[in-house]
């Protein structure tokens, strides 16, 4: 496993959609473990493929342990991820490790039912709810090349950050 660069939102990467994974390969997980890496190297609580400049449908969620989410502290990769479904509302602050030093409001559903392959390219389907519902919805959105930044409803709702203030809640 390595740390990777992570690339920021001035790339025209980041907007572009990516393409659906056909096959998992060594190459493929070995990416995975790299986002994983990458994402704890920052602190981060989620990573997309295409924040590593790869534009395949990846992304690697964990939550800190002390969250009160199920799953919390255990790693959840998926591969070509959907969501089927979704619920309720809400607006709450997050950020992004494409865009350092920011925090804005965003409405996101507060409940998903994703589904998607695992790591060793077997079918899950499972629900998820508040922070991670959040992102899972926002690592989803950068497979489409949507970053949070797309989602504010007004300029307002962003909110520059003091630079020591590198938080475990980028995404
Ligand atoms: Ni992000």
């Amino acid at each position: 496993m390595s740390v990777r660069p992570i690339i920021k939102s001035d790339s025209p990467t980041l907007r572009m959609r990516s393409k659906e994974v056909k096959e998992i390969t060594p190459a493929l997980q070995r990416l995975l473990d790299d986002m994983l890496e990458t994402m704890r190297a920052e602190p981060g609580v989620g990573l997309a493929a295409p924040q590593l400049g790869v534009l395949q449908r990846a992304i690697v969620v964990e939550l800190p342990r002390e969250e009160e989410e199920p799953l919390s502290g255990c790693p959840i990769f998926l591969i070509n991820p959907a969501i089927v479904e979704a619920n309720g509302e809400e607006e709450r602050a997050e950020g992004c490790l494409s865009v350092p030093g920011y925090m804005g409001d965003v409405v996101r559903a507060t409940q998903v039912t994703v589904e998607g392959l695992n790591r060793r390219g077997r079918p899950v389907r499972f629900k998820a709810q508040g922070f991670l519902a959040r992102v899972l919805q926002h690592e989803i959105d950068h497979l489409d090349g949507m970053l949070f930044l797309d989602r504010l409803t007004s300029l307002a709702k962003l909110r520059k950050l003091p630079p020591e203030d590198g938080g475990w809640e980028y995404a």
